[in-house]
């Protein structure tokens, strides 16, 4: 395993189980100073805290729900406080609308459904990022911040309208605070497509016709399965390490090619 990570001091959201599970220890263990594991669910984010640990970085949990802007600043002033700074903030929580009602199409979409996908998929990542923002200034370790949108936010995806139109704003914000924090803090984002996680496997359990629609998320992926968490882990942790330290304003496919084509074979 590299040792590209060294000596950062990491924040991840949403890091208790998934995606940013995997992005939190596989940041430990590629040389992390310290990991702070945010997330709602308090023995599931102990347990990643744990997995970071055993990979060989400080580890804290920090508990905060990212539709409340008080517990989103306190998260920020939390993790500077336990790691003595800030160098990579991974903003990985995401919601989708799914989660929050049942049967949820366009012709249903609760307004309450749409403000909370909003909250937490965009509006977060703003008052976190701005919050954050005099800490990662003042980092001399490559400050950056990654986001984690979806492919869902370029093309159109079915019964995730809210979702969608939110990693779309998502794309937008991550190229606006680019521009806004340069040139001291890089801002990317990477979009998987469909990867075998908790969120993607309770979208498939509500929906009617599971074999159709796990066709249909998977179809198009020119690797034909499932992406799996470390593969996306692996592109976050290169855009935050100093590899990348030109590339700022990026969004990234991890889709297993789904962008690159109309998915339908001939
Ligand atoms: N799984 C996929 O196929 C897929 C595809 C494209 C994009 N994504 C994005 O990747 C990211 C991670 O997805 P995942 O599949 O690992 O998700 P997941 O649902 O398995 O995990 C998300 C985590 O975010 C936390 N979270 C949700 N709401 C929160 C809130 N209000 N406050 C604090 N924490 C909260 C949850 O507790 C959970 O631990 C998300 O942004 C998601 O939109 C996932």
């Amino acid at each position: 395993m590299s040792d590209r990570l060294a000596g950062k001091r990491v924040l991840v959201t949403g890091a208790a189980q998934g995606m940013g599970r995997s992005i939190a220890v596989m940041a430990a263990a590629q040389g992390a100073e310290s990991v702070t594991v945010a997330d709602l669910k308090p023995e599931a984010a102990e347990e990643t805290a744990e997995l970071v640990r055993s990979a060989g970085a400080n580890a804290a949990v920090v508990l905060a729900d990212l539709t409340d802007s008080g517990d989103i600043r306190r998260m920020i002033d939390e993790s500077v406080a336990f790691a003595g700074g800030l160098d990579t903030l991974i903003h990985n929580a995401g919601i989708i609308d799914s989660v929050l009602m049942d049967s949820a199409n366009f012709d249903s979409l609760e307004e309450r459904v749409w403000d909370t996908v909003f909250n937490v998929n965009v509006k977060a990542v703003w008052i976190a990022s701005q919050h954050a923002a005099p800490h990662l200034r003042e980092s001399t370790r490559g400050p950056s911040i990654v986001n984690s949108a979806s492919v869902s936010g370029i093309n159109g995806t079915q019964n995730a309208v809210a979702y969608g139109a939110s990693k779309a704003a998502l794309i937008q914000l991550t190229k606006s605070m680019a521009v806004a924090l340069s040139p001291q803090v890089r801002v990317n984002a990477f979009l998987p497509g469909a990867i075998a996680t908790p969120m993607a496997m309770e979208f498939l359990d509500s929906v009617e016709d599971r074999e159709y629609t796990m066709n249909h998320m998977t179809g198009a992926h020119l690797v034909p399965r499932f992406g799996e968490a470390d593969e996306v882990a692996e592109v976050a942790c290169f855009l935050a390490s100093d590899a990348a330290s030109f590339v700022t304003g990026g969004i990234y496919a991890v889709d297993g090619g789904t962008l690159a084509w109309r998915g339908l074979r001939g």
